[in-house]
């Protein structure tokens, strides 16, 4: 299940704010068009924004194909402005831009820039899924026989360039035999476990339950959940982790019932330019989310509301975080691994 496809001239989505009731593939021609399916979360989920970042950089290529080479790098430019301010939290979407941009300014003729520039975007999310696949083998070798895990968010096949993270790990681990359940968390306010989550784990047969997120420590209490899996949108250099809202209360809960809580990502996500989680820009989104529920409103009109849709998991709370390279365990350094 690829979330975002590349076809010829154009990209092509599953539109996420559909699923699960309605499948439907949306097709983006141009940067503009890229920039406004990741804020509007028609694409989401850290890789797969990266991945479409880059797609979104392949398009205007496309769109300035006949410009000379300072012109075509000038409107790159502006691509990339356009495309960076979408969502600011997921570090995979300035890392691919990055990547991007350092295919233009190394290259001189737009006959040469154009294809490149494709060329780098499709090798971008063929070299996800297959991390995608690295992350999945090596926390798969964290599950124990029999585990029952709980999952938050969406982290699956539909966030990245396929196959998931978090979900990479069940997969992997379901595959071996090792998953007797996947407790799947709600995920207010836009419900990406209810939808997608649940909509994944279904369509492969890999059992799972759905509760609402405020149900989690219940199950804890109960012994019912053996460990937790999540993904993230940025991993600081001594492992504080932003990931969807509601992740801290999860990794409390770990916490205070001895259960271990794994993050899985790709090592794109690590920001080693940040040190301390409180570094991590988190965005806010709109009220509707909250006081709007399928064009039924929620709550009075003129309630105040807070919609951050991300929270920060201090280090201290993460029991492993498992990556294409390897399982890394606290105390955290990335910058030693990675370079800077
Ligand atoms: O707001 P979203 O749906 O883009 O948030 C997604 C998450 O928080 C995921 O857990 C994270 O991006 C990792 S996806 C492999």
């Amino acid at each position: 299940m690829r979330p975002v496809v590349w076809a010829q001239d154009r990209a092509r989505l599953i539109d996420q704010t559909l699923l699960p009731t309605r499948e439907v593939w949306v097709e983006c021609t141009t940067p503009q068009e890229m920039a406004r399916a990741i804020k509007s979360m028609q694409v989401r989920g850290a890789p797969a924004i990266g991945i479409s970042a880059a797609y979104g950089m392949a398009l205007a290529a496309l769109q300035g194909a006949q410009l000379p080479a300072d012109e075509l790098k000038a409107s790159l430019e502006e691509a990339r402005q356009i495309l960076a301010a979408s969502r600011p939290t997921a570090v995979n979407l300035f890392w691919a831009l990055e990547e991007m941009a350092k295919v233009w300014q190394r290259l001189d003729e737009s006959a040469e820039i154009v294809p490149a520039l494709v060329e780098r975007a499709l090798e971008i999310a063929r070299e996800d899924e297959e991390m995608c696949r690295q992350i999945g083998a090596h926390g798969a070798q964290l599950v124990p026989a029999g585990s029952r895990i709980l999952t938050h968010c969406n982290a699956g096949a539909l966030a990245t360039g396929d196959y998931g993270t978090a979900l990479g790990v069940v997969r992997a681990a379901h595959a071996q035999g090792k998953v007797s359940l996947v407790w799947v968390d709600e995920t207010r306010p836009f419900l990406q476990g209810a939808r997608l989550t649940a909509w994944e784990l279904l369509q492969e047969g890999i059992p799972a339950r759905l509760i609402c997120d405020n149900m989690a420590g219940h199950f804890m209490q109960r012994g019912q959940i053996d460990l937790a899996v999540v993904g993230a949108d940025r991993i600081t250099n001594k492992g504080d982790v932003a990931n969807k809202i509601g992740t801290y209360t999860v990794a409390t809960l770990c916490k205070a019932h001895q259960i271990p809580f794994y993050v899985a990502a790709p090592y794109s996500t690590i920001d080693t330019s940040l040190q301390d989680g409180s570094q991590i820009p988190i965005e806010e989104r709109a009220a509707q989310e909250l006081t709007v529920l399928n064009g039924q409103r929620l709550a009075p009109e003129g309630i105040e509301v807070a919609n951050p849709a991300f929270d920060v998991t201090p280090s201290n709370l993460v029991t492993a975080i498992i990556t294409e390279r390897g399982v890394f365990y606290p105390p955290f350094d990335f910058s030693k691994v990675l370079g800077s």
